[in-house]
């Protein structure tokens, strides 16, 4: 009971490390959270850093999803309920974290890292459908929603453990919900286009 306590903490912490705002901070840059979108991630700090700070951002905060996720499989592989918990802290440290007073990102990049160890196949599916929508609209947005809503059925279609598709539900209404200033901008048609 204490070593899950300790793990969801761990996990949660450096689930909470702001990625985003640590790297425009050290290179000088303008508070990530004041402008463009206002978001932590790596589509705002592409937007507003430019290209090699956001693909870094991207892979920082994927990285605070994957290796929390990663180490728990590995050390209790059979104890899927602590793996898909070990999953939600890290992803809830990043949206809600508490080195910013709990406003964090909206959570696509660290549930990247996180479902490419515990479904690979299911984020090479959530990916093209990413790709496909952003290349066609260049929504990155809509490309998240609809990847976080195709996860879960993925997950449930590739026959996954119970306990990894509720964190994969849990997990995919959270990102939706955390888009929906998005989801309002996409509806008024003035959400931010990307530009390459
Ligand atoms: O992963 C976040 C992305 O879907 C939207 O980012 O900055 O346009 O709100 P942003």
């Amino acid at each position: 009971m204490l070593t899950t306590f300790f793990i969801l903490i761990a996990a949660y912490l450096v689930g909470a490390i702001p990625t985003g705002v640590i790297l425009t901070r050290l290179t000088g840059g303008e508070d990530i959270r004041k402008t463009g979108s206002g978001n932590i991630g790596a589509t705002n700090v592409y937007r507003t850093a430019g290209r090699k700070l956001g693909i870094i951002t991207l892979l920082g905060d994927a990285l605070k999803g994957l290796l929390p996720v990663l180490t728990v499989s590995l050390c209790f592989p059979a104890d899927t309920t602590l793996i898909a918990l070990t999953a939600a802290a890290s992803f809830l440290g990043h949206c809600y974290p508490v080195y910013l007073g709990f406003k964090g990102g909206k959570g696509v990049a660290t549930a990247l890292g996180i479902f490419l160890v515990l479904s690979p196949l299911s984020v090479l599916l959530a990916v093209f459908i990413f790709a496909g929508l952003v290349w066609k609209t260049r929504y990155v947005s809509l490309g998240s929603i609809s990847a976080a809503a195709a996860m879960p059925i993925c997950i449930l279609l590739l026959g996954n453990d119970t306990a990894i598709f509720t964190g994969a539900l849990f997990i995919s209404a959270i990102i939706i919900w955390r888009h929906r200033e998005n989801i309002d901008r996409l509806i008024r048609g003035k959400e931010n286009r990307f530009k390459a």
